[in-house]
């Protein structure tokens, strides 16, 4: 198999508007991440994915795009970000582009002269009807608006501001992949697309995901931009199943790199329920065999896996699956080390690396977010308590991703100078912060700074299969094994002793957080306990 860079590299998410704010308008912006590089290059990360940061009005945060070749006012010019791939790419680290082309904003030039001239090329850039039908909206009510002035309602998978663009229009495909091209010469390093799964959409027939020809457009796409270039590309694909991934994420397939899939993410809550209603216990069995499902479905030269715990549309994990109290550290490492050491490409997102946490919402008048505040609005006309949806925010609602991140314990944790915030900053922060994390030898970033690198130094990551262990019920323990080397991982995810019956003695100690002599010689797993150790 064909070995890509992207194999062995740990990628870091950036959202723009929460990492650092270097003009002091209370916002994240490009220089500030450009003054973050060395703590990145510190980390070790391969690549950066930067979330949006296009010309954009902001109504779910970028991902609302009016000019793609354009940077948004609030995170600075075109020269910054010129300023951000040189000083990246000097320090070996990659940026890895968000590309929204689902759907544009509805302030983007194509929509405008859409809107206002039926007649115009525009106006079949995106999906007109006469009639709507009943397509809901990922963000709440219907999926169609209507436009008063041509008397047709256009579709919007997500807010009004977000119109769907039509993928069957070649012209308008063409134009993306121009777009694309723009920033492949600007020596990016790759594309995330987001919902990319969802451009082959057949409203009609009321088929919103993986409609027929979205492997069509993903191939052509291919061809005519990455395909040429050694870049990553990962697509967000919330209803891949592996066959599906494989598809996508097959050597020899011209598709993409990786996708992103979402089946173990499900489990924050209950089954065939909305994502509000969440889970108050994590389903470790089932957490397991959702992960050997993948590891061993995308076996190697079939397809390729992407690893993560986290993102700027998830809750932190540790609130929701780790330990925030006693075990906050322990945990954090924990998890880290059960993801990292499979097989695929791991990402880690703002924060994760010191162990960031939910925020403590006490009221809708803090949520910025589209999502959580259309929600709040539904589920109060349906008959929710306050209280009972302030509950499912402040455990499942985006914003607990996206509070300012904690540099430090001076004034708005070093994010920014300005008194006032876009988000609050968590009031952890004196003792939740980088400055800190660095200062300890023993923190959850050196933990992390470990895992990164083993992803560049060791290639059985890439080749050893992996075998899913029989332990106990909260226990998540595999082995990694080639012909001549074996390694195994052991996490105890609770924070209760678990038994661990595995007799087998062990030659060298990989990662660990804890004293696995102990638990080899006890046969117990502490709480949070983790390690990956050589067998043979
Ligand atoms: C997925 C993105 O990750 C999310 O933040 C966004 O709201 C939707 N796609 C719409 O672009």
């Amino acid at each position: 198999m064909q070995k890509h860079w992207w194999h062995k590299a740990t990628i870091y998410q950036i959202y723009p508007k929460s990492f650092m704010d270097a003009n002091g308008d209370g916002l994240g912006d490009l220089k500030g991440i450009t003054s973050k590089l060395d703590y990145l290059q510190k980390l070790g990360i391969t690549a950066i994915w930067l979330s949006p940061v296009y010309q954009s009005p902001m109504d779910d945060n970028g991902y609302d795009i009016s000019d793609y070749q354009a940077i948004a006012d609030i995170f600075g010019s075109m020269a910054d970000m010129d300023e951000l791939l040189k000083e990246a790419n000097s320090r070996g680290i990659k940026i890895i582009m968000d590309l929204v082309v689902n759907h544009t904003s509805d302030e983007h030039a194509w929509f405008i002269e859409a809107r206002s001239n039926p007649e115009s090329p525009e106006r079949d850039y995106y999906i007109w009807r006469d009639q709507p039908n009943d397509l809901l909206s990922i963000f709440g009510g219907s999926a169609w608006e209507y436009d008063q002035a041509s008397n047709q309602y256009y579709l919007h998978f997500f807010s009004k501001k977000q119109p769907d663009l039509n993928w069957e229009n070649a012209e308008l495909r063409q134009k993306i992949y121009d777009m694309m091209n723009f920033w492949i010469a600007k020596g990016i390093g790759g594309f995330r697309m987001d919902v990319i799964d969802m451009i082959g959409k057949i409203p009609d027939q009321k088929i919103s995901s993986n409609g027929p020809k979205l492997h069509d457009y993903i191939k052509e796409m291919n061809q005519a931009t990455f395909g040429q270039h050694d870049l990553l590309t990962v697509g967000e694909t919330w209803g891949a199943t592996p066959e599906i991934a494989k598809r996508y994420s097959e050597p020899d397939g011209q598709e993409l790199s990786m996708v992103f899939q979402f089946e173990h993410v499900s489990l924050q809550h209950k089954p065939n329920a909305p994502k509000w209603d969440y889970e108050k216990e994590l389903d470790v069995p089932e957490l397991k065999n959702i992960f050997a499902k993948w590891q061993t479905e995308l076996a190697l030269g079939q397809g390729w896996n992407s690893l993560f715990w986290n993102n700027h549309d998830l809750p932190r994990v540790l609130s929701i699956w780790g330990n925030t109290g006693t075990y906050r550290q322990k945990s954090a490492k924990a998890l880290a080390i059960l993801l990292h050491l499979m097989r695929g490409t791991p990402y880690i997102y703002q924060g994760e690396e010191i162990g960031m946490v939910n925020y403590p919402f006490k009221d809708l008048s803090e949520i910025n977010d589209i999502e959580s505040l259309n929600y709040a609005q539904e589920a109060l006309e349906n008959g929710k308590t306050k209280e009972q949806i302030m509950d499912s925010i402040c455990m499942i609602g985006r914003d607990n991703a996206r509070t300012p991140m904690q540099w430090d314990r001076t004034k708005q944790a070093g994010f920014s100078v300005s008194d006032q915030t876009w988000l609050p900053v968590n009031p952890n922060y004196k003792d939740v912060n980088a400055a800190a994390a660095l200062a300890d030898p023993d923190s959850i970033f050196y933990t992390y700074q470990k895992l990164v690198g083993l992803r560049k130094e060791c290639d059985w990551l890439i080749d050893a299969d992996f075998e899913l262990l029989e332990t106990a019920d909260k226990v998540f323990a595999y082995k990694r094994s080639l012909p001549d080397e074996s390694y195994l991982i052991a996490v105890n995810l609770s924070d209760e002793e678990q038994d661990f019956e595995l007799t087998d003695s062990y030659k060298e100690t990989i990662i660990s957080n804890t004293d696995e002599n102990q638990a080899f010689a006890n046969h117990k797993l502490q709480p949070w306990d983790a390690f990956c150790v050589r067998l043979n």
